[in-house]
Parts: C-alpha cells; sequence; structure tokens
C-alpha cells in the first residue's frame, strides 16, 4: 500500500498559509511554491543510496560519499506543476525535466491530456511527478499511468494540497506510489475544488485569474 508523507515542517506550513492566504500575489506565491518545493524535495529524496568515492581535501585523503545509482526526472503536470520545478531543481541540478500536460474538464472535472514529452531514459530514473493540487486524484492517477507506460517504475509523487478524494483515488488506481503533501485538507466542494484549499493553482502562478 502507499504511504501518505504529511511534509509538515513549520517553515513549510507557514509558507503554506502564506499561499493560502488570497490576498497574496502571483509574485509571492510562485516564490513560496518554489521555496517549499525546496524544502518538501529534502525529504522526498532522503532514501537516495549513496556510494564511496575517494577524494583528496587540502589537508588528507579520504573516502567521501556521493549520491550513487539511478539519476532523477522532474516531471511536472502543465500548468500548475511547473511552479515546484525550478525549487527542485535548485536540489538536484543535473536532473531532466519531463512535461505532461493535462487539463481539468470544466463540465466533468476529469482530465484531457494534451502534451507529453519525457526524458528518453525516463523508465531508468526515479521520478518525482509533481503538481501543486490533488483533487479529484483524475490528473495524478492519468499522469502516473503514462509514466507506467513508459516503463517507469520508480516514481513518487509530490503535491502541495491534497484532498482526501485524491489521496483515496491515488492509493486505489496506484498503490505502490507514495504521495507527499504539505497538507491533508477536508473535502472537494461542488466545483472539485480543494476546501480550504487555495483556489486554483495555475491561474494564481500565472496570472490568469
Ligand atoms: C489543476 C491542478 C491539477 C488538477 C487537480 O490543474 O494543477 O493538475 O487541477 O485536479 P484533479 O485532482 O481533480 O485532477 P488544471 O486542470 O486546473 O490545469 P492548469 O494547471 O493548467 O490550471
Ligand atoms: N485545481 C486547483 O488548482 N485547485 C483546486 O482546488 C482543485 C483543482
Amino acid at each position: 500500500m502507499s504511504t501518505l508523507h504529511v511534509l509538515d515542517h513549520p517553515l513549510i506550513v507557514h509558507k503554506l498559509s502564506l499561499m493560502r492566504n488570497k490576498k497574496t500575489g502571483s509574485k509571492e506565491f510562485r516564490e513560496l511554491l518554489n521555496e517549499i518545493a525546496m524544502l518538501m524535495g529534502y525529504e522526498l529524496t532522503r532514501d537516495l543510496p549513496l556510494e564511496d568515492i575517494e577524494i583528496e581535501t587540502p589537508v588528507a585523503k579520504m573516502t567521501a560519499k556521493k549520491i550513487s545509482g539511478k539519476k532523477l526526472a522532474i516531471v511536472p503536470i502543465l500548468r500548475a506543476g511547473l511552479g515546484m520545478v525550478d525549487g527542485l531543481q535548485k536540489l538536484v541540478p543535473v536532473a531532466k525535466v519531463g512535461h505532461i500536460g493535462l487539463y481539468r474538464d470544466p463540465e466533468t472535472h476529469t482530465p484531457v491530456e494534451y502534451y507529453c514529452k519525457l526524458p528518453l531514459d525516463v523508465e531508468k530514473r526515479t521520478v518525482i511527478l509533481v503538481d501543486p493540487m490533488l483533487a479529484t486524484g483524475g490528473s495524478a492517477c492519468d499522469a502516473l499511468t503514462m509514466l507506467k507506460n513508459k516503463g517507469c517504475h520508480d516514481i513518487r509523487f509530490m503535491c502541495l494540497v491534497a484532498a482526501p478524494e485524491g489521496v483515496k483515488a491515488v492509493q486505489e488506481a496506484h498503490p505502490d506510489i507514495d504521495i507527499y503533501t504539505a497538507a491533508l485538507d477536508e473535502k472537494l466542494n461542488e466545483h472539485a475544488y480543494i476546501v480550504p484549499g487555495l483556489g486554483d493553482a495555475g491561474d494564481r502562478i500565472f496570472g490568469t485569474i
């Protein structure tokens, strides 16, 4: 069964509260989102394996450690997932970035695919799928299926705010995938928006409200 990790470090909680406030403008919203993505990325990469390397400091030779094995891929779900990429790339500058384009049909709230471009060797990488909002879970479930169809088998899903409905949907459809979120909110409203949530993440990032 997949595990739900709620990363409620005080810095993350504080920054998320600023983002939730409707008075917060796009510039600050984007900055906070990237800062939280970096803080969450720190936890999400905690189990990356290390290997020994021989180096020389100015004082002596030593056996040091470096991250070993598989490389990372960061895959945002467009549009809003883009808002978390810079923060993660600051942590892992060599990570490759793929893009999955999905939008929610305004009537049915089901996701519609419009773009998919992934690193050629994505199946050999540890994939961090990112999207700030996990509402019904439709977008995350479809993106995870697309990644698995490309051969990916080491995937973690990172969001900012999750609804219980979305967590349930991902855990049922993809029981092998761990979910990392900064907050688990109360519910969805009749428009499938997260309550209390933070509104439309894509619109607040790109100023398209
Ligand atoms: C939002 C959000 C997620 C999706 C979550 O994207 O960024 O991708 O909705 O909802 P779900 O869990 O019910 O699928 P949206 O479709 O609004 O597109 P955008 O990012 O381009 O604004
Ligand atoms: N997408 C958003 O951007 N916000 C929500 O609350 C739900 C879906």
